[in-house]
């Protein structure tokens, strides 16, 4: 999500500076924008040289879960000492829980900068597209401020949820739909499947009725060519979400019964083969479906 994200704001003459882990992902940016493109090497004192920088006045991370921040940005913060961040916003945009949103938030704070949680909805193919659904969770203040900077706008549309752990709580809502969705479509494939019945009078019926939602014909491709490899979201990515919707539903007091049973068929579907370890898409659930 990283990349398509850094190459809007180059589009739109923003000067970046891009870390991956892997720093020869982001040398086709460099090629394609050399004066306004910089690439951070992996080297911890390189890291922190921009992470100190004071002409430098927003950090946005989209890395994949919580210890990868923790890792990248805060430990090399804390080599730094002081205040680093002070007169920066931190702009967090991954997927991780409440608690951990609400530390994050604690750690900027000790380094002096503004914390913003700004998880997103849409898949790799939106995020190219400029179109991601951005959900702020900050201070109405601070959202005014940010909004006015014009960098989220080029990720696609922003929506001001509340204040923190608003924006990570509406995600986490929004991502259970989105992994509940595909596990019952995968479920109910296998059933017409394994009774011999028309998959694709199964889908016409859907598309005449109240039934059909968008998601349908974007999913339903991908399980009947089981095909997983050019991947939206992987199936490590939907088990982390799920832990993370699990615990929210638990402190909020919600029945769990059905999450859990959903995040353990993808963790099914995580171990199904030892060579993948589930890093492919998640619409894999769809091959544990079947009792062998
Ligand atoms: N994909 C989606 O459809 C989607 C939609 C909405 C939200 N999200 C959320 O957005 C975040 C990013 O998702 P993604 O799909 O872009 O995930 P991804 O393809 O797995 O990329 C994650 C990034 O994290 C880096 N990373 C992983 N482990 C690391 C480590 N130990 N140390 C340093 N860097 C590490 C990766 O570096 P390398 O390139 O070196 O591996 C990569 O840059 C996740 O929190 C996800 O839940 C994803």
């Amino acid at each position: 999500m990283g990349l398509p994200m850094a190459k809007h704001l180059l589009i739109n003459n923003h000067e970046v500076y891009v870390y991956n882990r892997t720093s020869t992902k982001a040398m086709d940016l460099v090629k394609e924008f050399p004066s306004s493109c910089h690439v951070i090497s992996s080297s911890d004192e390189d890291i922190q040289r921009v992470l100190a920088d004071q002409s430098i006045g927003i950090i946005i991370s989209m890395l994949f879960d919580y210890q990868n921040i923790v890792d990248v940005v805060f430990q090399n913060l804390d080599k730094l000492g002081g205040s680093p961040l002070s007169g920066k916003v931190f702009i967090q945009m991954s997927t991780i829980s409440v608690e951990q949103s609400a530390r994050l938030d604690e750690l900027t704070g000790r380094c002096g900068g503004e914390f913003i949680e700004a998880p997103v909805l849409g898949t790799n193919t939106v995020a190219i597209a400029g179109k991601l659904q951005v959900l702020l969770g900050c201070s109405k203040e601070l959202f005014e401020r940010v909004e006015s900077l014009n960098v989220l706008q080029n990720f696609g549309s922003l929506k001001h949820v509340g204040e923190k752990s608003k924006a990570i709580k509406m995600k986490l809502s929004l991502n259970f739909l989105v992994a509940s969705l595909t596990g019952v479509l995968a479920n109910s494939i296998s059933l017409v499947q394994s009774n011999d019945l028309d998959v694709n009078m199964y889908a016409d019926i859907v598309r005449d009725s109240a039934l059909y939602f968008k998601y349908f014909d974007m999913k339903l491709p991908r399980l009947l060519n089981h095909d997983y490899s050019d991947m939206n979201f992987s199936v490590n990515g939907i088990v982390k979400d799920l832990d993370c919707i699990e615990k929210m539903a638990e402190d909020s007091k919600v029945n769990t019964n059905l999450i859990s049973t959903i995040k353990n068929l993808y963790e099914q579907a995580g171990n199904r083969d030892e060579q993948i370890k589930g890093q492919e898409d998640f619409a894999s659930v769809f091959e544990i479906m079947k009792k062998e």
